[in-house]
Parts: C-alpha cells; sequence; structure tokens
C-alpha cells in the first residue's frame, strides 16, 4: 500500500480540524482511499495549540523551509489563512512537486490564474474545496458532477458568520456587538471580522465559485458590495412582517451579451424561498443550469469540522490520485 506523507501550515480553526479528522478517522479514510498516510511535520508557532491537538512537538517544523522543500513530504495542507505568506508557500510547495490543498479562499481568489498554473507546470494537484462553502461539496458538484451545464445563474450564502449574525438579530432580537462575539468565540469569523462583515469574504468565495462556473476570473476587489453593518433590528422586524428575512445574498449572473454581473449585498427574501431556510452558520449555493435546471447546495459553511472534511476530501481525492500516477 502506498503511503504519503502530508504536512500541515497552521493548526488553526481549519488546520486543526484537518488534523483531528485525519487522526480519527485513519483506518476509514485509508480504506476508502486505497493507501495510507501519516501527517508528519506541522508548522505552528502556538505551543497551546500544538497541546490541543496532541501533535508530538519533534513534528513542528522549524520554519516553512523545512517543510516546502523537503524531499519527504507529498502533500502539503495550506490552512494559515490570509494571502501572504500563505500565496507565496503554496507555489513554492507546487515548485518543490508538492500538491497543495488550502481552505484559504482569500489567497485563491487573489491568485486564482498563478496557482492554477503553477500546479499546471509543475505537473502537481491544487484542489480548494473548503475555500467555499465551508464542508458543502459545491466546487466539485459545479466543476465535476455539474459540468455538463451552461450556468446561468448563482445565489449564494457564502459567509457563515454574518448569517449567523442576520439568523440571531432576526430570530431571537440579539444585538449585533453581541452575535458578532459569539460567532468569533465559535470559530466562524475571520481573524479580523470586518472580511466577515462587509462582505470581503463572500466576494473572495463569489470570484471563485464564478470561475468555476462561468469560465471567467473576477477579481474579488471587483466586485460590488455592501456588508451587514448597516443592516438594523428595525430592518429585520419590518421584513419579517412582510413575510421575509433579510440575508446577505452573493449573486452572479451571465448577461445576454455574454458578460457578467455580480454582487453581495443584503437581500429581503420571501419566506418561501428554498434560501430563507438557510440559518445560523449553514451557507448553501443555489446555481441554475441549462440542463440540470436549478439545484441548491447546503451544509455548513464555517467550522473546524465541517471545514476540515472538505480539506480531507480533497487529500482523499490527490492520494487517489498520485496512487495511480495521474497528475
Ligand atoms: N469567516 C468565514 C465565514 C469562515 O464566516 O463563513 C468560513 O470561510
Amino acid at each position: 500500500m502506498k503511503k504519503f506523507n502530508i504536512a500541515i501550515l497552521g493548526l488553526g480553526t481549519v488546520g486543526g480540524g484537518t488534523y483531528d479528522i485525519l487522526k480519527k478517522n485513519h483506518d476509514l479514510i485509508a480504506r476508502r482511499t486505497g493507501a495510507d498516510y501519516q501527517v508528519t511535520r506541522i508548522l505552528e508557532i502556538s505551543d497551546k495549540a500544538v497541546a490541543a491537538h496532541g501533535v508530538d512537538p519533534s513534528m513542528v517544523a522549524a520554519d516553512a523551509d523545512d517543510i516546502l522543500t523537503a524531499d519527504d513530504i507529498d502533500i502539503v495542507v495550506e490552512a494559515l489563512g490570509g494571502i501572504e505568506p500563505a500565496t507565496g508557500f503554496m507555489l513554492k510547495a507546487m515548485e518543490n512537486g508538492k500538491s497543495v490543498v488550502t481552505p484559504n479562499k482569500a489567497a485563491v481568489a487573489a491568485s486564482y490564474k498563478k496557482l492554477g498554473e503553477t500546479a499546471r507546470e509543475n505537473g502537481v494537484h491544487f484542489r480548494f474545496e473548503a475555500s467555499v462553502g465551508g464542508g458543502i461539496p459545491c466546487l466539485a458538484g459545479i466543476s465535476e458532477s455539474l459540468a455538463a451545464n451552461e450556468f446561468s445563474e448563482i445565489h449564494g450564502i457564502l459567509n457563515g458568520t454574518t448569517n449567523y449574525i442576520l439568523t440571531k438579530m432576526g430570530e431571537d432580537g440579539r444585538s449585533y456587538d453581541d452575535v458578532l462575539k459569539e460567532a468569533q468565540e465559535k470559530g466562524f469569523a475571520e481573524a479580523d471580522p470586518t472580511a466577515d462583515v462587509e462582505g470581503i469574504d463572500a466576494a473572495n468565495k463569489l470570484s471563485i465559485l464564478m470561475a468555476l462556473a462561468f469560465d471567467q476570473y473576477i477579481p474579488p476587489m471587483d466586485i460590488p458590495r455592501t456588508g451587514i453593518t448597516g443592516v438594523t433590528g428595525e430592518q429585520l422586524r419590518a421584513a419579517r412582517e412582510r413575510g421575509c428575512c433579510i440575508k446577505l445574498i452573493a449573486h452572479a449572473a451571465r448577461k445576454e451579451d455574454g458578460s457578467l454581473s455580480c454582487d453581495i449585498r443584503p437581500t429581503e427574501i420571501p419566506f418561501s424561498h428554498p434560501l430563507a431556510g438557510v440559518n445560523n452558520e449553514f451557507n448553501a449555493v443555489y446555481v441554475t443550469g441549462d440542463a440540470v435546471g436549478e439545484v441548491m447546495f447546503y451544509g455548513k459553511g464555517a467550522g473546524a469540522l465541517p471545514t476540515g472534511s472538505a480539506v480531507v476530501g480533497d487529500l482523499i481525492a490527490i492520494m487517489k490520485q498520485l496512487s495511480t500516477g495521474c497528475r
């Protein structure tokens, strides 16, 4: 049985969840993959995080190069978050023959073409399912299972933190600050929650979705966006009286002339629409394809284990491919 060595950069929420799943479900994953694996190195400066996940301190790398240029690492999970140094680390890992998996939407959206080209040039795999929708397999769904379709429209609830805040403010009448704090404690929010509440995180994810669904890369900074900081309890109550809720909706559509329109903004949704039932940290991606019609992907969009589930799914896909010599 082939054995793969995996390294994880960052043992934060997602890196930690990934490590825990790889450890807990080792035998099941190896059986389904048809290959064995071990996590041999971790990049993490927090001794507390290392101890919390029961990582043997001797596995902690001295620096990133100890992983990125090592001959004995097959796959690198980049879970540091942020654009740099994460992007530089991923490129270096690929240039050194390693396949890469990342949940890092900011880095993927910022350097979508460069990361893909570098993977192709170096004959390695690059997967980023966890970057959109946490544990929901929407990227594989769109780019593999639904690849026969010409997509005309995407509606998404792509940010768990803002959906959690709008749900709790709308249903329980709680204050914005109080619920944001809770979302941070639960590990949903970004290190700087401005990225969540201003719609930056959702724009990163919509950029990735559009690249896959419409074969057109739109940089996240070119996506018009309005966050949720201006949404008041009063507006949520008034919407409720009209039979609606307010959600931060990421929308993209192909226009008749072939160009794309897209934006992120708080939007009133009638309670009868399937997206109205997507609450708390749950996300949904609702796509319209010319053959399949309407499809909604739904599940937990944030959190250690849901997002780790998608990372490990990508690792399994890569190990299966590498086992058969497929690049
Ligand atoms: N901060 C992100 C969210 C984490 O709330 O959706 C998952 O990408």
